[in-house]
């Protein structure tokens, strides 16, 4: 009995030694359970597992061995497999050993990490449960400004050094603090980052004033009236810059964003652009971006030196002037003559003509359009002619009165009627006024076969006479061609005055009517 019991003892104690000894547990260990790691460094997980050697006399034999934080046991996604991690995973298994390392550590990488084997017995796998907790940070300075100064402190969600140490530097020079939060004094050029101590170049992103600020237009093609013109600006900093825009020779902020957007451009925003990024570093301003907004030619206008009645003989300049964008080019024409006359905005005739008066118009044309103006040219007899004309009465009487003789002769009525009050039969032709006589001697003058035509049709001179009276009205009608878009964007105001009809009309009639009014009376 006692034998047998001591026997008993003896093969439990057995049992149990072998048990205690030779058939460890399903066990996995990790070292530490908590990493607190840098981005861009490597990890590397201490890891240990344990299993049964023998269960019911069969010899345990790993066969798949990983590790894995996403799935779930039974399911688990390998890291090796896991494209997230491509190349970045080194496993180093051994029969009980598990070791883990990731290299080039990234944001995304925290998470629970663990160790999963599987044997060949029944129900043989085991995962390590809880895993590794892998926090990676990054360092950030955060940069706080008051008035008198500008305080960078060194942040990280966890930290990876225990106690923290901090390396500050300026560019790439090395400062003097080795604290989380220091005091500076900012100079053009700076740039802060912080690293902590023995991962120095492990360092944050450097924290400096706005760099490379520029602004730029995003609206390709010709910029018209009315469309959408997009500006943004770009710039280089961090923290990230706010945006001001101004205009040239206006310090009024037009915008605070990024982009400044025009909805419905007019020709008035044409001009230089410029944008102001801010951070609490500092400030820089961009070079100027160049807004430009074309439009066909504005009515032109038009102008004849000199003004009034022109002398026959005199130097007459006209003018023109259209506001245009692009830049008009001018071309004059003379109403009721096809080809151009001159082309430029100053249109000079030296020594003018008689023939030379009438209408002239001014056509300013560019890419978007074109418009016209007219404008009179009013000439008048040089004095020379009217001395000529004054020399050439007596001539004229004297060859008259021969005439007059003759015609007395011939009927006879010489003594009977020897008053000169026989002369009404061509008076009104033969002794016409001054200015008839000076009209009919320019033709005289200047073509041999007018001066038939004036001499005999009084008349006919007369109406001339009062054309010439209604050229000296001054007016100016304007037409202008557009393309549709500019002309949607004009005012209702601009519309009535190009109108031809409207023009002519509120000029001519009044002086129609009271010219007739008289005569009806
Ligand atoms: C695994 O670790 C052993 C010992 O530390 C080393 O000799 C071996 O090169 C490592 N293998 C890999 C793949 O890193
Ligand atoms: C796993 O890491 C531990 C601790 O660094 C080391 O002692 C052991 O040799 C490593 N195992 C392998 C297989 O590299
Ligand atoms: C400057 O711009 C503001 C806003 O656009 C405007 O109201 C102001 O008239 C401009 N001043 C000058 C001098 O152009
Ligand atoms: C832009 O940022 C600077 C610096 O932080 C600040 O002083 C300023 O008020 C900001 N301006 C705007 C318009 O937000
Ligand atoms: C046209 O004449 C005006 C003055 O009469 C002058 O100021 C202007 O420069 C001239 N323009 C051209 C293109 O010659
Ligand atoms: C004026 O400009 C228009 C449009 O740019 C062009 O087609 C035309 O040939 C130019 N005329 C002259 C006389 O330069
Ligand atoms: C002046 O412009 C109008 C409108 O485009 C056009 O109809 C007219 O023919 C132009 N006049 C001349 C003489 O070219």
């Amino acid at each position: 009995m006692s034998f047998s019991a001591a026997a008993t003892g003896f093969v439990a104690l057995f049992l149990s030694m072998t048990v205690g000894q030779v058939e460890p547990d399903w066990s996995v260990k990790y070292d530490p359970s908590q990493i607190c790691a840098l981005t861009g460094s490597t990890v590397k997980i201490k890891c240990s597992y344990t299993y049964p050697y023998k269960i019911h006399g069969i010899t345990t034999k790993v066969k798949t061995r990983l590790w894995f934080t996403k799935g779930n046991n039974q399911v688990p996604v390998d890291l090796k497999k896991d494209s997230d991690y491509n190349g970045r995973i080194i496993y180093n298994f051994t029969d009980n050993s598990c070791n883990l390392t990731i290299k080039d550590l990234n944001l995304r990488d925290s998470a629970e990490y663990k160790f999963r084997f599987v044997t060949n017995q029944p129900d043989g796998a085991f995962t390590g449960l809880p895993g590794v907790i892998l926090t990676v940070t990054d360092l950030r300075v955060q940069v706080r400004r008051s008035e008198m100064q500008t305080e960078l402190k060194c942040e990280s969600s966890c930290d990876p050094i225990k106690p923290p140490s901090y390396v500050w530097f300026n560019k790439e020079k090395k400062m003097e603090e080795q604290t989380s939060s220091i005091l500076v004094s900012v100079r053009d050029g700076d740039r802060f980052s912080c690293s902590v101590k023995g991962h120095e170049d492990l360092r944050s992103r450097p924290v400096y004033a706005p760099t490379f600020t520029s602004a730029n237009l995003m609206t390709s093609g010709q910029i018209t009236e009315g469309r959408s013109v997009t500006l943004s600006c770009s710039s280089d900093a961090n923290p990230e810059a706010n945006y001001t825009w101004r205009k040239k020779n206006n310090q009024s902020i037009v915008s605070e964003d990024q982009q400044f957007v025009f909805w419905s451009i007019l020709s008035s925003d044409s001009g230089l652009y410029y944008c102001t990024a801010q951070n609490q570093l500092g400030e820089e301003t961009s070079g100027p971006v160049s807004v430009q907004v074309t439009y066909g030619p504005r009515p032109p206008s038009v102008s004849v030196t000199p003004s009034g009645e022109i002398m026959e003989g005199s130097l007459v300049t006209l003018s023109c002037s259209s506001d245009a964008n692009p830049e008009a080019n001018y071309t004059w024409y003379k109403e009721g003559e096809e080809a151009p006359k001159a082309s430029g905005q100053n249109f000079t005739i030296t020594n003018i003509m008689f023939k030379q008066r009438g209408n002239y118009y001014c056509e300013a044309q560019n890419s978007r359009g074109r418009c016209n103006s007219t404008v009179t040219v009013n000439v008048v007899l040089a004095p020379r002619n009217q001395v000529a004309a004054a020399a050439a009465v007596p001539a004229v009487f004297l060859i008259l009165i021969c005439l007059f003789l003759w015609i007395l002769r011939k009927t006879k009525v010489w003594k009977q009627q020897s008053r000169p009050a026989a002369g009404q039969v061509p008076s009104e032709q033969v002794i016409p006024a001054e200015d008839d006589v000076a009209y009919s001697v320019v033709h005289f003058a200047t073509k041999q076969e007018e001066l038939v035509y004036s001499n005999i049709n009084p008349t006919q001179s007369k109406r001339h006479k009062k054309r010439k009276e209604e050229e000296m009205v001054e007016y100016a009608s304007v037409n202008c061609g557009r393309t549709r878009t500019a002309a949607r964007t004009e005012s209702a105001q601009q519309d009535s005055v190009e109108d031809p009809a409207a023009l002519y009309s509120s000029v001519n009639k009044p002086g129609r009517n009271i010219r007739e009014t008289p005569s009806g009376l």
